[in-house]
């Protein structure tokens, strides 16, 4: 696929341009039998630069097809997907993608895993050497870098992977559910690598999760699907915590328990009937309160 997206001409504007818009998006799988399935109904959300926004939604209600819409991993039925202010076709090559079971090759160390990141920009080895070691310190593996993936924990393959989107210096990062295979205590070591990263040059990021209070913890803004078939967009919510923060620090605040409380409350009636519709075996994790 081939992307036709190219920098703004005019350099000024594209400040005010949102990184992503989606505008009137449905996305409908056209299925064995010919049946179809209506994933997403008229979706619009637009994430400006430089701000972090989290997805949450019940577990099938199409929260990766609608990043994957925005990835320019599949073209939707309507609506229009623009990237700083130009329509997307083919893949969108401004954004880094990390999905949640990791894409390292078993056969590579940590350190070529990153560098094949670079292969496509025409980066010497000598260069692309030094940037993955660089990105590899950045993420606390300084040590690590001749370890094959079998060698590392889950948290340190997904700061690989975080290492090998970075690397590309990307200006949109769309992530979904990178940290949902890990343990609670290293998800929260690595929500605060991530944001400990994302805070030096502050790109738009989509960050996909079914944890609330994830998503509650890291972004400025979590957007609520509803249950689907024909899933939509039913709450925006800002999110009034102070930055810089620390994710597990966070969660004893009365403003963190105040907007959980408020998002919750959209988010679960979705859940119950994503419940009742039999699509949602796991409840939304931080839902006991
Ligand atoms: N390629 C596909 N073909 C048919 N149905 C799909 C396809 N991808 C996703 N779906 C369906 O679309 C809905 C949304 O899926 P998905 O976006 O993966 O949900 P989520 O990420 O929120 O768990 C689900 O009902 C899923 O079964
Ligand atoms: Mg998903």
């Amino acid at each position: 696929m081939e992307s036709k997206v190219s920098p703004p001409a005019n350099a000024g504007a594209a400040a005010e341009l949102p990184a992503v818009s989606l505008a009137g998006i449905d996305i409908t799988f056209h299925l064995q039998g010919g049946q179809r399935y209506q994933a997403v109904k008229k979706i619009d959300l637009a994430v400006a630069p430089g701000e972090f926004v989290s997805v949450v939604g019940p577990t099938g209600c199409g929260k990766s097809t609608l990043l994957n819409a925005a990835a320019g991993l599949l073209t939707p039925s309507a609506g229009k997907v623009t990237i700083f202010g130009q329509p997307l076709s083919g893949l969108n090559r401004r954004a880094g993608y990390l999905f949640q079971q990791d894409a390292l090759m078993p056969w590579k160390t940590a350190l070529a895993n990153v560098k094949v990141a670079l292969e496509p920009m025409g980066v010497s080895d000598a260069q692309a050497d030094r940037q993955a070691r660089d990105w590899l310190a950045r993420v606390g593996l300084r040590a690590f870098v001749e370890r094959y993936p079998h060698m590392l924990s889950g948290g340190q393959r997904k700061r690989v992977a975080l290492a090998q989107m970075l690397i590309r210096d990307p200006e949109i990062l769309l992530m979904d559910e990178p940290f949902g295979p890990l343990d609670a205590q290293t998800r929260q070591i690595m929500g605060n690598l991530l944001l400990d990263l994302w805070s030096k040059d502050r790109k738009a990021l989509i960050f996909v999760t079914h944890d609330l209070e994830e998503a509650i913890a890291l972004s400025d803004r979590v957007v609520v699907m509803s249950a689907g078939p024909a899933a939509g967009i039913v709450a925006d919510y800002k999110v009034p915590l102070p930055r810089p923060r620390d994710i597990a620090e966070i969660r004893l605040e009365k403003a963190f328990h105040e907007i959980h409380r408020d998002i919750w409350t959209s988010l679960r009636v979705e859940v119950q009937k994503a419940y009742a519709m039999g699509e949602g075996k796991e409840l939304v994790e931080g839902a006991a309160s």
